[in-house]
């Protein structure tokens, strides 16, 4: 019922548009967003608008037509084009003529339209889709591209995106580093011509580059004013943005797969569905476009995203390869004493004719090593589950070390060229997941441990190396389709393991912050963001990461690196995060181990804000010595600030910090948290009640002049 009254509006909408103007506007919002399509006299589709929201008809009738909407190549334009085709007859251009467009609800406050477009001569369309999603004013688009001639058509380009944008100055934030080095934000402005973000590492989206951006118009960017768009791709590999400022100082930004080496054959009446581009404009800087970017993430996209999470132990760091059945029983102790919910087995488990004792052998091999584990995973499951804690398993499944069985059998599975020596990244190679039995390989690696040990809760899904020596003996020669079908075969992977285990929590780790695109986290219920665990570089990393994804999403863990950060700081850190431990507790003091302890209560305590709540950065760690944030959660009854003192210099004068995001009526108790025990708080403003106004208008000190020093302080409305 809702459904059909929802169509017979769409359907006035569009009838109210065509006789307002006699021509034909396509409106897609958002409540804060409008983006505006029209068709102009010559039956070509258009972008006349992209910007806060415009409420009234009248005004967006009048506005110019504005840039084409899907740019195709060989006609007039001389820039970009979204559209590159061979047409069987050798002829190279497209020229897209507007066919009809469709809105429909796909629930109650996400709508999608379809814009069809099709060439004028030759049996090829392209159909363009916007989902919106009101409340959190998010818009994905992508396009999907078929045609009806005789025999394949080539695609050269084949954009999921093309947005115009019109304004003085455009201001571009990339996310770019090095494996342990991730998202590194940088701004700067665009000047007439290209600049291309874009990665050609086939299994993993980043290793220097990530797959999002920010754009601010006119100035440099603000957490909580000026107008901002925040974009990212779906797609778990190459990926491309472009962004073109014109002789006209227009800008447009091309965002979709990498065609590098991808020219894509497609059959007759073949669909080729480009990945998802998904975007969001602020009229209020960044602050409110993460917010918008974390709720739809939680509540639309990722797996579980209203869910709890899992603390944990993990044994990576504690252990690395030298462990045996008894080490991680005892770890398992240490575990349940620090009152997380689970312990996660990493790397070195697996394969016996070439044992997982280092990164250079075994990779492929999924069954336990007898000589470490005589009891098999079952005992280590049992014994989890005895000591009231879950146990997860790590895997690697898309990968293969040349020092494998595996590898000795089935050579034909690996992504190698035939004729020339092998290059290994991290001693290993890919498997060819554009294969259908490969495909089956790798899911069947889940599904044997799961029909084994159906005890097994949780998989931390490893990718290390990029694609090296790229050639699939199963593509021959289809070669350049590689990159696309590979990507495409994880993923049926990925839905198969879903479907048959939905309840199943995953973390999707790549060395690294590999993987760290949206498509990929529909399978995954958070993602390891940097090898790099030092609490301070941790503090920029989780900084630029918390733009695009929410901080459930985050895994974070408190590890060694850098012990010139107490564990008190360290801790701090990762509790900003999904927390976990990386770490043996037993070489921790008591003082210690009773602080870690506390805080997984507190974190668990206050999970409803820290996990699920609305992120505001206040003090930003690229601006100076110190660094704060807050969570809020729904109600704004609870809120949770983390602020660290970094590199504080000398006689420097403390400001104090005005919070956000609370309630300005309301009365607010402060109370520092997490201290170490046998210590007090010194903050002046510990154990007293404020106004909200008061503290988002005047603040409090949450700083001090040491170095290294962490305070979490618990915000809660007074009854
Ligand atoms: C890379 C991951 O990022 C680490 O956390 C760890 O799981 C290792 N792989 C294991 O080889």
């Amino acid at each position: 019922m809702k459904n059909r009254l929802f169509s017979l509006i769409c359907l006035l909408v569009i009838s109210i548009s065509l006789k307002a103007s006699d021509k034909i506007v396509i409106p897609i919002s958002t409540e804060n967003i409008s983006l505006i399509y029209k068709v102009g006299d010559n039956g070509r589709l258009y972008q006349s608008y992209l910007g806060q929201k415009l409420r009234f008809s009248s005004d967006i009738d009048q506005l110019p037509l504005g840039g084409e909407a899907y740019i195709t190549h060989g006609m007039e334009d001389y820039f970009e084009p979204a559209i590159r085709v061979l047409h069987n007859d050798g002829n190279p251009s497209l020229l897209l003529k507007y066919v009809s467009y469709e809105t429909k609800q796909l629930q109650p406050d996400v709508t999608e339209t379809v814009i069809k477009l099709k060439d004028d001569i030759y049996p090829v369309t392209v159909d363009l889709h916007f989902v919106s999603y009101a409340k959190e004013n998010i818009i994905k688009s992508f396009t999907e591209i078929s045609h009806q001639e005789k025999k394949p058509v080539t695609l050269y380009n084949y954009a999921s995106s093309l947005l115009h944008l019109n304004s003085e100055k455009y201001f571009l934030t990339e996310f770019a580093g090095d494996w342990a080095h991730e998202v590194n934000m940088t701004e700067q402005q665009l000047s007439f011509g290209k600049k291309v973000l874009d990665t050609k590492l086939g299994s993993r989206a980043n290793m220097f580059n990530s797959p999002f951006f920010l754009l601010s118009l006119n100035e440099n960017s603000r957490e909580n004013e000026g107008e901002v768009l925040f974009g990212t791709i779906g797609w778990t590999g190459n990926f491309r943005f472009t962004f073109e400022v014109d002789n006209e100082n227009k800008l447009r930004i091309l965002s979709g797969i990498n065609n590098y080496a991808s020219e894509y054959s497609l059959k007759p009446k073949e669909l080729f569905r480009t990945p998802e581009f998904i975007f969001t404009f602020s009229a209020e800087g960044k602050g409110k476009a993460s917010r918008d970017f974390h709720r739809w993430a939680r509540k639309y996209q990722v797996k579980d995203g209203e869910k709890s999470r899992l603390t944990l132990l993990n044994n990576w760091e504690a252990t690395y390869f030298d462990f045996n059945e008894d080490k991680l029983v005892d770890i398992m102790d240490e575990a349940k004493t620090l009152g997380v919910d689970m312990f996660l087995l990493d790397d070195g488990w697996f394969a016996n004719k070439y044992p997982r004792s280092s990164d250079h052998q075994g990779l492929g091999d999924w069954d336990e090593t007898v000589e470490k584990l005589p009891n098999g995973i079952g005992k280590l499951v049992k014994e989890a589950t005895d000591k009231g804690i879950k146990f997860g398993l790590w895997i690697e499944p898309e990968m293969v070390n040349p020092k494998s069985e595996l590898y000795e059998k089935h050579k034909d599975w690996v992504i190698h060229l035939p004729n020339r020596d092998e290059y290994y990244f991290r001693h290993q190679l890919v498997l060819d997941l554009s294969n259908p039995e490969v495909q089956d390989y790798v899911f069947g690696i889940v599904d044997n441990l799961m029909t084994k040990y159906p005890g097994i809760a949780y998989f931390k899904w490893d990718c290390n190396s990029p694609i090296t020596n790229i050639y699939s003996p199963y593509l021959k020669d289809k070669q350049s389709h590689l990159y696309i079908d590979h990507v495409r075969g994880l993923y049926n992977v990925l839905e198969r393991v879903k479907a048959k285990y939905p309840n199943l929590p995953m973390m999707l780790c790549s060395g690294g912050g590999g993987r760290t695109d949206y498509e990929a986290l529909k399978y995954f219920t958070e993602f390891w963001p940097s090898d790099n665990t030092d609490p301070i570089e941790r503090i920029f990393i989780q900084w630029g990461y918390s733009h695009f994804f929410p901080s459930k999403t985050m895994a974070a863990h408190v590890t060694s690196w850098n012990k010139n950060a107490g564990i008190k700081f360290r801790t701090d850190v990762a509790m900003m995060g999904k927390l976990g431990f990386d770490i043996r507790t037993h070489e921790m003091t008591p003082a210690e181990q009773e602080y870690c302890k506390g805080a997984v209560q507190n974190f668990n305590r206050l999970s409803g804000a820290i996990l699920d709540g609305d992120l505001y950065r206040l003090v930003s760690p690229y601006e100076g010595n110190h660094s704060a944030v807050m969570y809020v959660n729904e109600t704004t009854d609870k809120a949770v600030l983390f602020a660290f003192d970094i590199h504080p210099r000398y006689g420097e004068m403390l400001q104090p910090v005005r919070l956000q995001g609370l309630n300005p009526d309301a009365q607010y108790e402060i109370k520092e948290i997490n201290l170490v025990p046998g210590t007090k708080s010194i903050l002046k403003c510990d154990g007293k009640t404020f106004s909200g106004e008061l503290l988002m208008k005047v603040g409090i000190p949450v700083f001090s002049g040491r170095q290294l020093a962490s305070r979490v302080i618990e915000i809660s409305k007074v009854k």
